[in-house]
């Protein structure tokens, strides 16, 4: 191997070692049986027998692989139903499935904005967007979280550009558990005729009386331009896809998106599990407020034991410690203690914002929140 490589490699490491900002993996047994408060499969969909069965059954009809990219053979009949099924759901009408959440955002950013636009974006938008919308060629400008008014100033300030303006937001923070208020940005895209890029991945099945999301929750179903989800979370499969009014959306990714038209295309098993936990979610209508109240009960039970966390009821709540060594301290003292947590770190998050992000789950009871808080009062602060 090339010294010189080998050396740069080792100092940017060794910089990471140095203030606690290192990654390890560390592969998790079949058989462990802490409470897992770090994964993001919400609805516990992964290990629902009518999902996996669903999958088997896939299995068995369509192999281990798609076997090829979707152009050439590897979109198949399963693909086309959940393309079809997630739109309607989600009130748009047309959908595209591609392989991950990360390249479907990579995807409409670094594809559909071009030079001479505007993307105004959030300023915690997800990785995949702000790689996306870096190779875009697009200007960008960030406001701060959540800040409507902010936003709002910088779309009066924009001169009438000759291109387009992208405005970038989720729906719930994956790192702090919020979101914007949607029937604002609603109103704004109305006034201001923008392009509204919307990332639902972590309020699909927790939001919604179907559980379509955060759109249907506040009252604005389809508002957005396009919606970009994930199946890999609260729909507890793999994979990812995008909702567009416009069917020039679709073609565009179609025809110009390297991740969609130079990658081996989703395999089957994961599209027919979505399937069927579609199916589950649009079941839990009585479920959700249930889960939704879950999560105001650990907000409330943390802030009562002295923990600042921020009042929602999504299924993320950020436990924000500051540095990286405490972070890292109080992720081993709970991991060693039967749960399953992960130290979230910058450049994840803003430095010195380090976190336990706490990733609540259907099926958790009052005994979980009982004894997380008494493993948490015991480690010294
Ligand atoms: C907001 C958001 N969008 C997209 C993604 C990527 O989705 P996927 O895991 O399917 O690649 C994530 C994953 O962490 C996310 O948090």
């Amino acid at each position: 191997m090339n010294d010189a490589l080998v050396q740069r490699l080792r100092k940017s490491l060794g910089e990471r070692e140095g203030s606690s900002l290192r990654r390890k993996l560390v592969a998790r047994a079949v058989d462990d049986a802490r409470i897992n408060l770090a994964d993001n499969d919400y609805l516990g969909l992964a290990r629902d027998p009518v999902v996996v069965e669903a999958g088997i059954t896939a299995l068995r009809a369509w192999g281990a692989s798609s076997s090829a990219s979707p152009l050439v053979t590897g979109y198949t009949q399963l693909h086309q139903q959940l393309e079809h099924t997630l739109a309607a759901w989600q009130g748009y009408a047309h959908g595209l499935v591609l392989n991950t959440g990360f390249a479907a955002n990579s995807a409409v950013l670094g594809g559909l904005p071009k030079a001479g636009d505007l993307v105004l974006a959030d300023r915690l938008v997800h990785a995949s967007m702000l790689e996306g919308i870096m190779a875009s060629g697009a200007r960008l400008r960030r406001f701060p979280h959540n800040d409507l008014d902010a936003l709002e100033l910088m779309l009066h300030e924009e001169p009438a550009l000759g291109g387009v303006i992208f405005v970038v937001t989720e729906s719930v923070y994956s790192m702090d558990g919020d979101g914007p208020d949607l029937r604002r940005l609603a109103s704004l895209r109305k006034r201001f005729g923008f392009c509204w890029v919307l990332d639902e991945a972590h309020a699909t099945g927790w939001y919604g009386e179907t559980g379509s999301g955060m759109q249907e929750h506040q009252g604005v179903l389809a508002a957005a331009d396009i919606v970009v989800g994930t199946l890999g979370k609260g729909l507890g499969s793999q994979g990812a896809y995008v909702l567009s009014h416009a069917s020039e959306v679709r073609d565009a990714l179609v025809n110009f998106a390297g991740e969609f038209v130079y990658s081996t295309y989703l395999a089957p098993v994961s599209a027919a599990s979505a399937l069927a936990a579609i199916g589950r979610v649009r079941e839990m209508v009585a479920e959700r407020p249930r889960l939704q109240a879950m999560s105001v009960e650990w907000r409330d039970a943390l802030c009562a034991a002295d923990f600042a966390v921020p009042t929602g009821d999504s299924p993320i709540i950020p436990l924000i410690l500051g540095d990286s060594d405490v972070t890292l301290r109080y992720a081993e003292a709970l991991r060693s203690s039967g749960f399953m947590v992960s130290a979230i770190r910058p450049p994840t998050v803003p430095v010195r914002t380090g976190r336990i992000r706490i990733s609540l789950r259907r099926g958790l009871d009052a005994s979980a929140l009982a004894s997380f808080l008494s493993v948490l009062k015991g480690i010294s602060r």
